[in-house]
């Protein structure tokens, strides 16, 4: 058992899925995975184990945000010795012309917190995907005819903002969508020796102000899921 994560040792796979919305991560354990076992129930943050094309993968529910996701993905790899974290998550694009459903892949993640400044002691740490997992989505999306994005998001610490233009500097940069969890999983990752990808479907976009339905966030959230199973289990 680690502070927040109820499980036995040997309970979690090498490779985790984490999920911001717990509910996701039981609704993927218990449609797409095979013998899947709920291995962790504390604060309602489930987490479970299970297999996938007959390999073993979990699935972790985080919560939103920096600070959560930290928690879990802390302790995922030191107290349970976990390789390779995947995010499963959405996101808000901020180019125009990328539509809903969209399934991105985060290469990098710039952000706002202040998490990596203060550890970088005021300097800008860049926030990155591990390569090889990027290009086996990359692939594995294809293969889906997902026709998947590459590139940078941002992951903030403040979802509301009465500022409507401060997405723009980002835009401009090319940055594709707005999240709120890649940059402290990659940093993470790379501090203690882990793999880590984020794989994002678009919800919402954020310039063209349009939402995905919740029926529409359901079916593309289970393509961009088997990305991540296929992956995860390759
Ligand atoms: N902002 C931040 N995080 C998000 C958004 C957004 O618009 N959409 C999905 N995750």
């Amino acid at each position: 058992m680690s502070l927040h994560i109820g499980a036995k040792a040997g309970d979690i796979a090498n490779t985790v899925l984490i999920a911001g919305d717990p509910l996701r991560a039981k609704h993927v354990a218990t449609t797409l995975m095979e013998k899947s076992f709920c291995y962790n129930e504390v604060r309602g943050m489930m987490g479970y184990t299970g297999y996938y094309k007959g390999k073993r993968v979990s699935i972790q529910g985080t919560g939103m945000g920096i600070p959560s996701t930290s928690i879990y993905v802390n302790e995922l790899i030191l107290e349970y010795g976990v390789k390779n974290i995947i995010r499963v998550g959405t996101c808000g694009a901020i180019q125009k012309d990328i539509s809903l459903g969209q399934v991105i892949l985060a290469m990098s993640a710039s952000t706002d917190s202040s998490t990596n400044k203060i550890h970088f002691h005021g300097m800008d740490y860049a926030p990155m995907a591990d390569f090889e997992l990027l290009s086996d989505a990359h692939k594995a999306a294809r293969d889906l005819l997902l026709a998947p994005l590459v590139g940078g998001v941002f992951s903030t610490d403040t979802f509301y903002s009465q500022d409507v233009s401060r997405w723009n500097l980002w835009a401009e940069h090319g940055l594709l969508g707005i999240e709120m969890e890649s940059s402290i999983l990659y940093t993470l990752a790379a501090r203690h020796h882990a793999k880590a990808l984020s794989i994002l479907t678009v919800s919402d976009n954020i310039i063209t102000k349009q939402y995905a339905s919740a029926s529409e966030r359901e079916s593309k959230y289970m393509d961009m899921m088997k990305v991540a199973l296929e992956i995860a289990t390759g």
